[in-house]
Formats: C-alpha cells, structure tokens, sequence
C-alpha cells in the first residue's frame, strides 16, 4: 500500500508541481464549492493510477488543485463511500495520497439525518466527535510504521481549535452552527425508525455513511481534521420524520450550501 500511495503521488507530482496544505473532501449536493477556488489543476479519478471511480449520482469525481485566499488546497470533488462496494483501503486512499502530496489539514463534509430534535432540515452541525459503526475498520490488518501508529489515539479526532475557530466565523457572519457527534453507518439505506432511535440511544446527533473512515486514516497520519455535516432529514421519531430520498438529500444540501461553502472558506484563509 505505502507504494501504491507513491506510485499515485509521483504520477500527480508529474503533472502538477503542487503543495497542497488543506485537503477538502466534499460530500452529496456540496460539490459546487470548488467554484470558491481559484483551480490552477483538475484531475479526474479515471486519470489517477489506482484510485477507485466513484459511482454515485450528484458527484463528480476529480481531484481539483487550486488556491483559497493564499492557502494551497486540493479538493476531492466526490468521495468513496463503502456501501458502493469499495474496501475499507480503497475508501481512504485518497486521504493517504493527499498527506503524502503535503496536506497537514482535513476538511470533510457531508449530508446527515438529524436525530437531536434542536436541529431542523437545512441545520448546519459542526462534527465534534464521531461514532464508528462501520462494520469494517481502515486500520485492520498489519500496520505500516510509516503512515502511523498501529494503537492510535482517537482522543481529538476534530481539532479543538479548528473547531473554535468555526464558531467564531459562523457567529461573526450570524450563521447558526450546531456542533454534534456523528455516528457513521455502512448504508446504503437510510435509517429505519428503530435505526434512528438506536443511533440517538448510543449518543450520536446525526448519521451519515461516509467521513468516519477518512477522518480515522487521516488522524492514523496526524492530519488535523474539521468534519461539517448539513442536516439533510430528520430521523427524529418524536419530531418529523421526513420521506427520506436521494433526491430530497441533495436539496436539502444544496439550501445549506451557501453557509457551508462561506465557513470552509473563511475558516481556511484563517486558520
Ligand atoms: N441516514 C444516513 N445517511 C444519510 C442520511 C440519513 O438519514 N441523510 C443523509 N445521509
């Protein structure tokens, strides 16, 4: 794996002579937020020797280079969920692949189903701790001292400061942020009714089916991460329970785009 990840690395290093310092990962209907970068390179998935081609609707499956304010960033436009029948290795990948093309800082975000009631449609929830309940974990099997440490410790899994620092954007510009824990699911259906209140029992405010194994890779290799997720339903049993599709997913996203994208990348100029 380690050469695989260099293999990738020198094959991009080819093509771009670029640094990136924050990776971004964006999730379902938050796509359009690499208009906010000034792209100096694409890079479409099937181009890249041995990353995986992402299959889901509404992604778009690039690797975009570009610049934020002064910062260097590169994007993954679309992710690689498990439930579309990738291995926990092949999920992360790109994770190992942008710490090895120099990022130190992780920006994921994704779409949720809401499970505290103080949270509606639309809610934007800063992710301070998560919950893995994926039934395969990216770190299984033997370790590589290389990348990181086979016990790691998960005890900032979101950095505190990134955190902080969120907060104060999103009060400055009068957005409303929650923060809450996610709890990551293997998907890809929704929620039952029993789910959603299983999922609110063991402490979690949201549920999604991705972010939780990148987040895991990317602390293995002591990146700094800093997880958003919009709420995109409620599973909320003792509120409303939504029809939850696909489609109502990526309108809901899409409502919340325009605080998601001024956070990310107010909290990436200043950071
Ligand atoms: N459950 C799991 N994943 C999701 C949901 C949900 O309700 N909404 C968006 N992604």
């Amino acid at each position: 794996m380690f050469e695989l990840v260099q293999d990738t690395v020198n094959y991009i290093k080819d093509k771009t002579n670029f640094s990136p310092e924050y990776g971004i990962i964006l999730g379902s209907g938050l796509g359009n937020f690499t208009e906010d970068i000034t792209i100096e390179f694409t890079l479409p998935y099937s181009e890249i020797p041995n990353f995986p081609v992402s299959t889901v609707h509404g992604h778009k499956g690039a690797l975009i280079f570009g610049a934020i304010g002064d910062k260097k960033v590169m994007a993954m436009a679309g992710r690689f969920h498990f439930y579309e029948g990738y291995d926990m290795k092949q999920v992360t990948f790109p994770v190992r692949v942008m710490k090895h093309l120099g990022i130190s800082k992780l920006i994921v975000s994704n779409a949720s189903g809401g499970v505290n009631s103080d949270y509606e449609v639309g809610s934007v929830v800063i992710i301070k701790d998560h919950i893995n309940m994926f039934p395969e974990h990216p770190l299984r099997g033997k370790n590589d001292e290389r990348f990181g440490p086979r016990f790691l410790n998960m005890n900032e899994a979101y950095n505190k400061s990134m955190i902080a620092k969120a907060k104060a954007i999103a009060k400055e510009n009068n957005i409303t942020v929650f923060d809450g824990v996610y709890l990551g699911l293997q998907g890809p259906t929704f929620e039952t009714f029993a789910e959603y209140k299983m999922v609110k029992i063991l402490g979690a405010d949201c549920v999604g089916m991705s972010t939780v194994p990148e987040v895991i890779v990317a602390r293995h290799m002591d990146i700094e991460c800093f997880g958003l997720s919009v709420i995109t339903d409620m599973g909320d049993v003792e509120t409303a329970m939504e029809d939850v599709s696909h489609e109502e997913v990526l309108k809901a996203a899409a409502k919340a785009e325009p605080h998601v994208r001024k956070l990310i990348r107010e909290l990436i100029m200043q950071f």
